[in-house]
């Protein structure tokens, strides 16, 4: 009998299988890691730099809220003349020389698509040149007084509902898309970013009925009570008063002295982290999205970012004659200057951190009725069951008295941003500004703030309008003009 030698022993056939096994597990991971890589991972660009983390970094709205890095870079091409060519910046949004994104944009890929949205910087990066300067200065920080929001959140609204925004108009200006992605963006990614700006529509339709808040300022919680808790925000379940409630973007540097303190602008939440947390949220994080380590890492920098110095020389005599007017006058509820910078001692000025009743303080009344105790309870139900639940939210009677620290770079003044000067403040509400021009970029080193003067492309605030009062807070009004002078002085030290 003739041996075929061709013929595998037993033992090669188990080795082939073996093999055959082997390369088609193999191939079946590669095949597993290559859909987990696209499909499910996540990653984030980590950015080394603190102030670069704040600027750019995500703390995780992207996955709820955001729009694909590719669509967002395709809306200017689309809109060129809605945005007058000039992109994002059309909104007061700021683009750094070399930058990807602008200034409070962050990337994140969440299911298969890079994504992008808004993080804590894009209302918290203050902007000003100085008198015959051009070059625009950065305060981490500080309001984002350019930054027109209720105009960004209309744009968006326009776009979701336009009939030209679709996969054929996006994929004809998205140039560097392959033969996988062209597919998942017509039939996955455009109508997902439609439905979601129809849905953001629906959302928020009431802010077609708010007066313009105009730049640096936005409705804090309005748009919170409807994306987060479906609050209804029709004519007949809120009043004028209460849906007239923008705010001015607050400074949120130096945080660790203020722990403890009532804050936000009612004074409505006396916790650090859940003021930080609660922040994010109006970034477009929600309670599954968020990115709590990156959050945290905000948090650890603004306990001690110090406040901006004023930019300019100051008149150390007339500011030394101001000093005691401020003690006397305004140190109680702010707290002050101490021989090594601010003083934030609870201890020694009684007031500060603590809430001064409506009827007391006089100020406009749209913010403080914007923000009740039912939507206190809502917000008190968020993160439960967790170590984020929040617990410190509450109603109160008026506004808080907040400290002063780099109160220069803080202008338009008050919760409503009503008043554009330091030495407008100090005069009696009917001497202030009726109608003044918003938007200004350089600052007035004599009264101590933005500009005001009328010029083309700003904004015109006037103060009749609900949610716009300039009235109350009439302390240090009946000082003489030389008193106001060195108060204000002295207010630029602090
Ligand atoms: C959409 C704009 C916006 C974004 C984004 C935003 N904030 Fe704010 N932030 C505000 C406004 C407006 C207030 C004032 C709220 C009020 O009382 O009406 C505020 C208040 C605060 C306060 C309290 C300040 C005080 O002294 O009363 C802190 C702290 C803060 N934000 C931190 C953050 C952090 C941290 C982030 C990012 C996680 C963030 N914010 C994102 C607009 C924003
Ligand atoms: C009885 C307490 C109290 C006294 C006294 C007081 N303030 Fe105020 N101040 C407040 C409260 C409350 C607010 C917030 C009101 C609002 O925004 O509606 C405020 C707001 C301000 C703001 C605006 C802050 C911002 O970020 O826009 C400035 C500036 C200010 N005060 C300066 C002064 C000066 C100067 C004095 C002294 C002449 C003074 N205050 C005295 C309670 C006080």
């Amino acid at each position: 009998m003739a041996i075929d030698y061709e013929r595998l022993t037993p033992i090669e056939v188990a080795e082939r299988k073996r093999r055959r096994i082997f390369w088609a597990v193999l191939a079946l991971l590669l095949i597993a890691v290559l859909v987990w890589r696209t499909f499910f991972t996540e990653w984030v660009v980590a950015q080394d730099d603190p102030l670069d983390h704040f600027k750019y970094g995500s703390i995780g709205s992207e996955g709820a809220s955001g729009l694909p890095r590719k669509v967002f870079d395709a809306i200017p091409e689309l809109y060129a003349d809605h945005m007058q060519g000039q992109g994002w910046q059309y909104f007061g949004l700021v683009q750094e020389e070399g930058a990807a994104l602008p200034v409070g944009f962050s990337r994140r890929k969440v299911d298969g698509i890079e994504r992008v949205w808004l993080n804590c910087s894009v209302c918290h990066m203050g902007t000003y040149t100085l008198p015959g300067e051009e070059e625009v200065q950065f305060i981490p920080g500080a309001p984002s007084n350019q930054l027109r929001l209720q105009e960004l959140i209309r744009f968006f609204i326009d776009v979701g509902r336009d009939p030209g925004l679709n996969a054929d108009a996006l994929l004809a200006v998205m140039d560097d898309t392959n033969f996988i992605e062209r597919p998942i963006y017509r039939y996955i990614a455009v109508p997902a970013v439609k439905e979601g700006l129809l849905d953001l529509g629906r959302q928020l339709s009431f802010v077609e009925r708010q007066h313009d808040w105009g730049p640096g300022r936005v409705d804090t919680f309005n748009p919170y009570k409807a994306i987060q808790f479906n609050f209804p925000m029709g004519p007949d379940s809120i009043d004028e008063v209460a849906l007239n409630g923008a705010a001015d973007y607050p400074a949120i540097w130096m945080q660790a002295p203020r722990e403890g303190m009532q804050l936000h602008w009612d004074g409505n939440n006396d916790s650090v982290d859940e003021r930080n947390l609660s922040a994010a949220l109006g970034a477009g994080v929600t309670p599954v999205t968020a990115d709590h380590a990156a959050i945290e890492r905000v948090r650890d920098w603004l306990l001690e970012l110090p406040s901006p110095r004023w930019p300019l020389d100051i008149d150390a005599d007339l500011a030394a004659e101001g000093a005691p007017v401020y003690a006397e006058y305004c140190a109680e509820c702010h707290g002050g200057a101490g021989a090594t910078g601010y003083d934030y001692d609870r201890g020694r000025y009684q007031k500060l951190g603590t809430v001064e009743p409506l009827s007391e303080i006089g100020t406009d009344v749209g913010r403080w009725a914007s923000y009740d105790a039912d939507f206190a309870a809502a917000q008190n139900m968020l993160y439960a069951g967790t170590d984020y639940a929040f617990r410190h939210f509450r109603k109160t009677n008026g506004y808080a008295n907040q400290p002063l620290d780099g109160i220069w770079a803080r202008s338009p003044y008050l919760h409503n941003g009503s008043v554009p000067t330091l030495r407008d403040l100090l005069e009696p509400a009917e001497m202030r500004p009726k109608v003044w021009w918003r938007g200004h970029l350089e600052i007035d080193p004599l009264r101590v703030g933005y500009r005001s003067d009328e010029a083309e492309g700003l904004f015109r605030y006037d103060t009749a309008l609900p949610g716009n009062g300039n009235g109350g807070h009439s302390y240090g009004t009946e000082l003489s003009a030389p008193e106001k002078d060195a108060l204000v002085e002295y207010m630029k030290t602090l």
